[in-house]
């Protein structure tokens, strides 16, 4: 398991979502109230972006036609056919047994602590033929 800087804190806003690829995987971040979290990006029904889904909450009922909403906006709703995936576990809630979004460790990491390392930078030969650069991956 291999940790990668992958965003500011602040360019995942409060309730918002932002799409990150880390060794060519889509991930999707999201910020649950500073909490955040991160599931794989693909909808296993097929294949849309969770991140440009919306977030709902659970419906919950205890007797029929009376319902109340909890864990408000924890919850993101594929965007191609709705089917909902839980932010915090990745669970799918149409078929919580055999469905499920891969789910990633997130650590909110200082700045400061992070140019100590022990990261370090991949490096790519570059040369340059007339006037381009060619990058060789
Ligand atoms: S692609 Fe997500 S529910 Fe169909």
């Amino acid at each position: 398991m291999s940790r990668h800087v992958v965003a500011r804190v602040s360019e995942v806003p409060p309730e918002g979502a932002l799409r990150v690829t880390v060794k060519g995987r889509p991930i999707a971040l999201f910020n649950l109230s500073g909490e955040f979290f991160a599931l794989y990006d693909r909808c296993p029904h097929e294949g849309a972006s969770l991140c440009a889904g919306r977030r709902v909450s659970i419906a919950v009922a205890d007797t029929p036609g009376e319902y109340r909403l909890e864990r408000r906006g924890e919850m993101i709703r594929c965007p191609w056919h709705g089917w909902d995936f839980d932010i915090r576990t990745g669970q799918s809630w149409c078929d919580p047994e055999h469905t499920r979004v891969r789910r990633y460790a997130v650590s909110v990491e200082a700045g400061e602590r992070l140019a100590k390392g022990p990261f370090r930078a991949e490096s790519v030969p570059v040369s340059v033929e007339d006037d381009y650069l060619v990058v060789e991956v």
